[in-house]
């Protein structure tokens, strides 16, 4: 059996407005989650993370799963509302802050490495009023919001990540309105992406002076492209794709600005004023945004095969297709050389300095069989394959430094609401029990073993 590295971090993955309900305690106040989920068409099953599951009141028992689990990390985020219900630091719920302070210290007791994410989608509806993250100052009062949570947990959380997946804050939340705060206008997309670039590059100074010692980063959902056919506007098609969904948010963390063909593109398109300066960005901000972390947070899925649309389809060679046994309930193709590929890339094209897989898993709606055993073979299969992925890419050499597994608990999957299950513990919504799924045992297994098992039954 090839074991993974020595100290390899094993983890589960989950965020605030997904699991911890309790929308209206202890003084929260309304995110831009609440608000989307209230505007009629937004949520495929009219539901809302009210409840979700209850993690709020019931973190402790879900810590002790994690412990049964053998997990040694959990990532989890901190809903902004909870501690500053306007946004701004004018006004600090404690009960809020006491929240995560208890979360922390529980999984400390139960030897569970706490990675924190700032911002995992739930900005206070008052920020969003004025103006949301299109405007700079939300930038500022991110920064605020890092302080406040920093300074109550920096002596004992020692990962901080700043933000999650500013592609689908930016396009999914700005362009296309799929997600809160449900805006369709691809110019406020570009300044929100980045905005978040600056608020991540402002706050990694300030973590750092809160939790000494810490390591700071950052977590991008990257999607591997390959083009559908050899011809060269599918090649084309595939490295604009890459372009505004990969590198137009690798490349400034990163210090080499936005892409130029990108920015080309979005000048031709009139999302950008066709020259000069880019509107959002202000002297120095490329600086910032640039500013050294320590680690990258890869969230990865799927690939996306690449299609031009601009070419009649005899233009085409044999198109790449793919099964439908071949996706999960999201749609969404298994393909786990995407995640070497991209390990790879990040390293060698970015050297980024350390990684982690903050999320990866899949939705498939499996439930208890007769005997009340939850047999989702396909989610272990999704896991193992994604989980070789990873070995090959430490045996490489890649500073691959560990894996959270999206996701600990199903859960409010966002605009699909709850019918997308997505955890590899099963919750039953009207009673909240808890029945760990085949694959949780899997995983258990393979982190007592630090390797993956021989071929599974
Ligand atoms: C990611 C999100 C996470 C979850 C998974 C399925 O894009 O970060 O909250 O919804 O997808």
């Amino acid at each position: 059996m090839k074991r993974f590295p020595e100290g390899f971090v094993w983890g589960s993955a989950t965020s605030s407005y997904q699991i911890e309900g309790a929308a209206h305690e202890d003084g929260r106040g309304e995110s831009i989650w609440d608000r989307f989920a209230k505007t009629p068409g937004t949520i495929a099953d009219n539901s809302n993370g009210n409840v979700a599951c209850d993690h709020y009141h019931q973190f402790a028992t879900n810590i002790d799963l994690m412990a049964s689990l053998g997990m040694k990390a959990y990532r989890f985020s901190i809903a902004w509302p909870r501690i500053l219900p306007t946004g701004r630091r004018a006004h600090v719920e404690t009960r809020g802050l006491d929240f995560y302070d208890r979360l922390v210290d529980r999984l400390l007791e139960a030897k569970i490495i706490p990675f924190v994410t700032l911002y995992h989608w739930d900005l206070p509806q008052a920020l969003e009023d004025a103006g949301g993250w299109p405007s700079r100052d939300t930038a500022l009062a991110f920064v605020d919001f890092a302080d406040v949570v920093s300074r109550r947990l920096g002596d004992r959380v020692k990962h901080w990540i700043t933000h999650n997946e500013p592609w689908c804050i930016s396009v999914l939340g700005h362009a296309n309105g799929h997600h809160a705060p449900g805006r369709s206008s691809f110019p406020l997309a570009l300044a929100t992406a980045h905005h978040l670039n600056l608020s991540h590059g402002l706050a990694v100074p300030v973590l750092r002076q809160n939790a000494p010692g810490a390591e700071v980063g950052i977590t991008l959902n990257l999607l591997h492209c390959d083009p559908a056919s050899p011809s060269e506007a599918d090649h084309l098609a595939c490295r604009e794709l890459d372009g505004t969904f990969n590198r137009w948010y690798l490349d400034p963390i990163f210090g080499r600005g936005y892409p130029e063909d990108i920015v080309r593109l979005h000048r031709q398109d009139g999302h950008l004023p066709p020259e000069g300066e880019l509107p959002f960005v202000k002297p120095g901000d490329m600086d910032i945004a640039a500013r050294e972390i320590d680690f990258l947070g890869v969230n990865y899925y799927s690939r996306a095969i690449v299609r031009s649309a601009k070419v009649p389809e005899s233009d085409n060679l044999a198109p790449t297709v793919f099964a439908a046994e071949d996706a999960t309930d999201m749609g969404w193709e298994i393909h786990p050389e995407g995640l070497l590929k991209i390990l790879r890339r990040v390293h060698s094209e970015y050297s980024a300095p350390r990684i982690y897989v903050t999320e990866n898993g899949a939705a498939f709606d499996t439930g208890p069989g007769a005997d009340g055993r939850i047999r989702d073979t396909r989610r272990r299969d999704f896991l193992r394959g994604h989980l070789e992925a990873c070995q090959t890419a430490c045996d490489e050499g890649i500073p691959l430094r560990g894996y959270f597994l999206w996701s600990l608990l199903d859960n409010y999957e966002w605009a699909h609401g709850y019918a997308k299950r997505f955890g590899v513990v099963w919750v039953d919504y009207e009673t909240q029990q808890r029945i760990p799924k085949e694959s949780a045992r899997w995983y258990r297994e393979v982190i007592r073993a630090n390797a993956l098992p021989e071929r599974d039954a």
